[in-house]
This record gives C-alpha cells, sequence and structure tokens, in this order.
C-alpha cells in the first residue's frame, strides 16, 4: 500500500471512533464494557454483534464477522477497502495524495503488456503448424484444453516478441522489468525461447508472469517469470482463476505441483486443482484457498522433494484454518501421468480413499523412521509423534492421542504425558492461594499443557449449563489455569447466586474483551449432552489426581531427606499416606 494511503488510515483511525461509525448506521446498546446490536451482516433476533470502545474492534459472535472500523464500512458498504478508506477519509476531513492511483495506473501498463504478449504467443501456437503445438498434442491436450489456459508458443528466434512489442509502441526496459526480455549490452532479446508458454493469471485475469516449458528435454526444463511489480509468486496459484468456481462448490482444492498436472487433471474432468507456482506453499497462498474452500488435498510427487513440500505444505495450510489431506499417487511420477494412465473416476476414488489426514500422515512418515521392536526406538518415536500432536488443537489432540495410540499399540498414558511435556500439571497444594482472585499472576498461555486448557473449557462449559459444578469446584482454583479461564472464574463467583444457573448476559456485561471472547468462543458449543455428569465426574478424578501426585512427589522428598532432618514429621504416618496415594493413584 502507497504511503499516502497508510498515513490516511493512521489518520482516520486517530480521528474516527468505532462506536461512532457504527452508532450512525445501527443501533447500538451500551452493555458493560462493550456496545451491542443485532448483526447487520446476518439476520437474527438477539443481538451477538458486539464493539469494544477500547480495541476498537468489532466481532459478530454469529456470523464470525470481525474486524477495524475500515472493514465494517467496507462490508456495511460493500465496497473495497481503498474505496471504504476514502469514504473515510472524505468524512473526517483527511486527504489522500493520489499516489494510489498513480500505482494502479503503472500496473494496469504491465498487465497490458503481458496480454499483449500471451496473445502473440497463442497466436504463434493456433495460426500455424509449430513444435510446441506438437509437443502438447503428444502430451495428450486437446485444443479445447490449451485453449482454455490460453497456452501458447515463443518460437526459437531471438527478437520475435521483442519487434512485435516494439510494434506495438511498447518500452524494452518495461518488458524487460517483466522478464519476457534479456539485455545484453543494450541489445534486448527474447528471453523465452522454443518454449510452450504457459500465462499465469491472478484470480481477476490478469496475465501475472509466464512459466515456459522446454520442448522435449532440456535444461532449465521450465523457465518462469521473475517476480515484478505485478508478480508475486506466494500470492498466486496457477490455475485458480479457472478452477475457483469448482473449488468453491466441491469445498475443496487439490493442490498438486506442476502446470501439466493442472491443466491434464482439469481436462480429465477433475477441474478444483491449482499448483502452487513451482516454490513451497506460503500462507498468503493458503489464505487465498481459504477463500473457496475449507479443505485441501495436497497432490504432490511421490519423491523425498515432494514428500518434503508436503510436509511443509501441510503447516501453513492448517494455520490458514484449512483441513488438509495428503495423496502420493502410487502408479505414475504426478498425478498428470496417474490420470492419463487411469482417469477421472480411478484418480478420485484415490482422492475420496487414499488420501491420509495431516496428522496421520506426519506420524506415518515417522513410523516409517524407528523400528519399534526397539526400546529406545520406540521412545523415540513416541516422542517424535508427541512433538506432531502438541502443535494440534485441545479437541483435536485428545483425539488423536487415543487414535495415535490404538494405531501404533503404544501406551495412551505415555503418549499423552509426552504431549503434555513429560510433566504432570503440578498444582502447589501446599501453599496455594486462591487462583481465582489472581489471574494477573496466571501462567502464560504457551507453558500450560494443553490437556489442562482442554479440561478449563469443558469445566467452564460444564458450569454454564449447571451452576452445581461451579459450586462443586469451589475448592479447586487450580481447575482454572488459564487468564481468561481465571478471569471467567472470578467473574462466574462474584454472580453466582444461590440456588440459580449463570446468566450468560451478566457475564458478558463484567468481562473484558479477551475474556469475553474466550467465553463467547466456549458457548459456541454449549448444548448439554447426556455425557456431562460424566464428563464433569473425569475431569474432577484428573484434578484429584494430580493433587495426588503433587503429595506423593512431596512426601517422597520428605521421606529421601528423612533420614538426616526429618525429625519434625511423622514418618510413619506419612508412609502410610503415601502408600494410600499410591493405590489410588494405581486404581
Ligand atoms: N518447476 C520450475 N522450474 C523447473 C522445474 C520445475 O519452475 N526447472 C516448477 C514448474 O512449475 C513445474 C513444477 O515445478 O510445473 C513441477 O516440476 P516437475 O515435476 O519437474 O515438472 P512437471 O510438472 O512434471 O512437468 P512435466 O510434466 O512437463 O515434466
Ligand atoms: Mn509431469
Amino acid at each position: 500500500m502507497s504511503k499516502s494511503y497508510s498515513d490516511a488510515i493512521e489518520k482516520i483511525k486517530a480521528r474516527a471512533n468505532i462506536v461512532d461509525v457504527i452508532g450512525s448506521l445501527v443501533t447500538l446498546k451500551r452493555a458493560g464494557n462493550t456496545y451491542k446490536a443485532c448483526c447487520p451482516f446476518h439476520n437474527e433476533k438477539t443481538p451477538s454483534f458486539v464493539v469494544w470502545e477500547q480495541s476498537q474492534q468489532y466481532v459478530c459472535f454469529g456470523c464470525g464477522e470481525k474486524g477495524d472500523l475500515i472493514k465494517f464500512v467496507q462490508k456495511y458498504y460493500n465496497i473495497t477497502f481503498p474505496e471504504a478508506v476514502e469514504r473515510l477519509a472524505t468524512q473526517y476531513g483527511i486527504t489522500i495524495e493520489d499516489s494510489y492511483g498513480e500505482e494502479n495506473a503503472k500496473k494496469d501498463g504491465y498487465y497490458e503488456l503481458n496480454r499483449q504478449a500471451a496473445r502473440f504467443f497463442y497466436d504463434a501456437f493456433t495460426t500455424k503448424a509449430n513444435p510446441g503445438f506438437s509437443y502438447m498434442k503428444k502430451r495428450g491436450i486437446e485444443p479445447k484444453t490449451l485453449q482454455a489456459f490460453g497456452i501458447g508458443y515463443a518460437d526459437d528466434q531471438w527478437q520475435s516478441l521483442t519487434e512485435f512489442m516494439k510494434s506495438k509502441g511498447a518500452e524494452e526496459s518495461m518488458l524487460a522489468e517483466l522478464s519476457l526480455l534479456s539485455e545484453k549490452n543494450g541489445r534486448y532479446y527474447d528471453r523465452f525461447r522454443g518454449r510452450v508458454m504457459f500465462p499465469i493469471f491472478n484470480t481477476r485475469d490478469k496475465v501475472i508472469g509466464f512459466g515456459g516449458r522446454i520442448i522435449g528435454d532440456g535444461e532449465p526444463k521450465y523457465l518462469n517469470s521473475s517476480e515484478s511489480l505485478i508478480f508475486r509468486k506466494g500470492y498466486n496459484l496457477y490455475g485458480l482463476n479457472i478452477t475457483k468456481g469448482y473449488i468453491q462448490k466441491d469445498n475443496l482444492a487439490i493442490v498438486v505441483e506442476g502446470y501439466m498436472d493442472v491443466v491434464s487433471l482439469y481436462q480429465s474432468g477433475v477441474c478444483n486443482v491449482v499448483a502452487s507456482l513451482g516454490t513451497a506453499l506460503t500462507l498468503d497462498q493458503a489464505k487465498l484457498l481459504k477463500r473457496y474452500c475449507s479443505q485441501v488435498v495436497l497432490c504432490y510427487d511421490a519423491d523425498n522433494a515432494g514428500i518434503n513440500a508436503a510436509l511443509r505444505g501441510i503447516d501453513v495450510l492448517r494455520q490458514a484454518g484449512l483441513d488438509v489431506k495428503v495423496l502420493h499417487v502410487d502408479d505414475g511420477k504426478d498425478p498428470d501421468e496417474y490420470i492419463k494412465r487411469h482417469g477421472r473416476d480411478e484418480f478420485l476414488a484415490l482422492v475420496r480413499n487414499k488420501a491420509v489426514a495431516d496428522v496421520d500422515y506426519k506420524i506415518s512418515l515417522l513410523r516409517r523412521k524407528y523400528d519399534l521392536n526397539s526400546t529406545t526406538e520406540g521412545i523415540r518415536f513416541l516422542q517424535a509423534a508427541a512433538s506432531v500432536l502438541r502443535e494440534l488443537r485441545p479437541v483435536e489432540q485428545d483425539l488423536y492421542i487415543r487414535k495415535v495410540a490404538s494405531d501404533y499399540r503404544i501406551s495412551e498414558g505415555s503418549l499423552r504425558r509426552e504431549v503434555e511435556g513429560g510433566k504432570s500439571p503440578t498444582p502447589q497444594t501446599e501453599n496455594k492461594v486462591s487462583a481465582r482472585q489472581t489471574q494477573d499472576e496466571a501462567p502464560s498461555e504457551e507453558s500450560i499443557a494443553p490437556s489442562s486448557l482442554m479440561m478449563e473449557r469443558t469445566l467452564i462449559r460444564l458450569c454454564l449449563l449447571n451452576s452445581d459444578y461451579f459450586r462443586k469446584l469451589s475448592d479447586y482454583p487450580e481447575a482454572f489455569v488459564s487468564r481468561s479461564g481465571r478471569r471467567v472464574a472470578s467473574a462466574m463467583e462474584a454472580l453466582l447466586k444461590p440456588s440459580a444457573d449463570f446468566d450468560i448476559s451478566d457475564l458478558r456485561d463484567v468481562l473484558e474483551e479477551e475474556p469475553y471472547r474466550y467465553l463467547e468462543d466456549i458457548l459456541e458449543n454449549v448444548v448439554p449432552g447426556e455425557n456431562d455428569g460424566a464428563m464433569f465426574a473425569e475431569c474432577k478424578e484428573k484434578l484429584d489426581s494430580a493433587r495426588r501426585r503433587t503429595r506423593i512427589a512431596d512426601i517422597q522428598k520428605i521421606l529421601e531427606l528423612g533420614e538426616s532432618e526429618g525429625q519434625e514429621y511423622d514418618m510413619t504416618s506419612l508412609m502410610r499416606e503415601l502408600m494410600d496415594l499410591q493405590k489410588q493413584e494405581k486404581k
């Protein structure tokens, strides 16, 4: 974004208050620290749209829409981001220098040059016989498909494109910036020669770059446009301009490595496909995909490079909130070869039956590295698997701990302990202060075991459904481990009435933004279940067991020291207590 734009945004944020901006468009009601309204972005009768003055943010807990005031204006009037900035700038008497428009005009110039070049390659490909066309035909790509992707041919002369573009009045230096031409000693010449040309489009159908495949064997196999003002590889995906509708319809994108994979799958009727432009998938590419779908199948070559690319891809796609599976085709080097041999239906059957969920994929790769007959290697595998599971969200983690333990016949308990960092949660039973009043001293979220966080959420959920559960927890301050969790618990304590359940809106009104969001997040899945009682009992047993383990460790320490300086302790009763605790733990 240009400097003048970010200046304007800064000024808008300094002058405008989100409460005024939104308040002038929808009726806001003050509620504690927040303002509430019925969400303007979806239909609802009870308000779940919340505005925070302090952080200048809004969230709708009904439809998930959230952002700052510019985003609100953008959404509300259904306009682009720059339009929203302009609108607010006008409203608040802020002028924007016009360099944004200038930059756009410059980009348009480059798009136009690329478009003309693509046209030139396409004409060379389609109007007379040429090696490029024969090569693609030999590879089984039909004219209709070639046309859909705008595939062209760059001949093996040095000046074909240069001459053509000059005759159109184009500047050679600009073409060189687009890496269509190269320059030597002040002379420009065609950079792509003797290649099949794959134009790369962005999702607005502008030609942003090219990939050129050599005809037959030779190096480099593919020559690609370098990055330019209009071509940033990490922000685009090959084929998406054509396939996005299919991806959206299927809610699934098949991500492949190569141009030819995309073209070939598409031709065979597997149309929800894109390629990552020869680089490792980036987070921006993942977010781009997330606009169209929530599931991805990574279908990379089965070689080491493909496996490593899949492993990296999993992480960024997950980070963007996508569900990821991995599929390596078992016959043929890549999806292109596979689908040519086996056709669409068999390929789709592979996607359905052989694509492996990301976590399973990672762990099955680990499994291959270790010999589980050896104890040391078994332990290494356990540790490696645990480090994969540690990355997961709590609910998923719990699920996978069970699954991995049963799939690989390892002890669920040891795996769980390993995932939790080899440590059991250790509440300081001896000198505990009421944790509910000290949320400021809560440990940082990262240092809390995921299973403790998961339990906290479960308990808060149960307490919201039935305040009796909260009463039963009054002696277990350690049940609430996160900063937000402790804050929610202390608010509950303050609002607890003798014989009534919690009033959620009272709770909302007293909570600050962070715990408020935490609560809303938990509320999303508050439905009473028949297992609630059992679940509560299980949590409580875990809390008790954690206490016992701490006490056991303490007693063991005292007994160790006891030989010399344990005089003040009654050793016999400690021993008895220890044995008692150990027996309970084994149960
Ligand atoms: N690639 C590249 N430069 C290379 C080789 C590969 O940019 N020198 C990128 C291209 O985007 C290519 C992808 O990586 O499509 C996958 O490479 P590879 O598997 O080698 O090629 P294929 O897609 O299988 O191409 P083909 O089927 O034409 O051999
Ligand atoms: Mn190939």
